[in-house]
């Protein structure tokens, strides 16, 4: 029996949960199932499982859907014995916490943003709302510029969950923000994503339309 995952191939929140089950051996366990859904058409299929409509939604092997990319994390993290990617103690818990804190927060602020650009009719659009989604971005990435050190190794043969979460958001940006061209202001970022965005587990995962 395997679980299944409910997902779409442009979510950077499912593709988190994906590089996780890769990274940590789970991906034979899991069924891939692509649904679309957004704020205006919530998908039904989706609806019945999560309540909040949103993607990722995990079903386990008989057991209650999980909702939320950390928590279907933190569940994936239960089911391996090898290095967990959310730390369970000490200050290294706190850093990979805040530093999925901001990854995660790019994702958000993206995604909206993404929506508004999207799916909102023009004549409703809010060019103030939108400037303070993008200055969450840029404050995010200039604090990751800043602190690549607490983001930690690209290579390393464990990654955590921070570190999942911010390639998983540099890449969302490169994917529908590619405009924003948010390497020429962030160097060290830049380098960091240029190793870990090569990871397979990152190349088996780029979003697509
Ligand atoms: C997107 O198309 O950008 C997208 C789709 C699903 C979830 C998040 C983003």
């Amino acid at each position: 029996m395997t679980m299944k995952l409910l997902t779409s191939s442009a979510s950077p929140f499912g593709r988190k949960v994906k590089v996780v089950a890769i990274e940590k051996g789970l991906m034979e366990r899991i069924d891939i199932v692509m649904l679309s859904t957004s704020p205006s058409a919530p998908n039904e299929q989706l609806a019945r499982e999560n309540p909040l409509i949103k993607i990722p939604t995990l079903l386990p092997e008989g057991g209650r859907p999980i909702p939320d990319s950390f928590v279907v994390c933190d569940y994936l993290d239960s089911l391996h014995g090898g290095e967990r990617v959310i730390p369970a103690s000490g200050p290294r818990r706190w850093e990979v916490l805040t530093v999925h804190t901001l990854g995660h927060g790019i994702c958000e602020a993206g995604v909206l943003c993404r929506y508004e650009n999207a799916l909102r009719p023009e004549q409703f659009r809010w060019p103030d709302w939108f400037a303070g989604q993008m200055k969450k971005i840029d404050g995010s990435l200039a604090w990751l510029e800043s602190n690549t050190a607490a983001v930690g190794d690209p290579g390393a043969a464990n990654v955590d969950i921070g570190q999942v979460a911010v390639g998983c958001a540099l890449g969302y940006l490169d994917f529908r923000f590619a405009e924003l061209n948010w390497r020429a202001a962030h160097p060290r970022l830049a380098g960091w994503f240029g190793e870990f965005g090569a990871r397979a587990s990152m190349q088996r995962t780029v979003p697509t339309a």
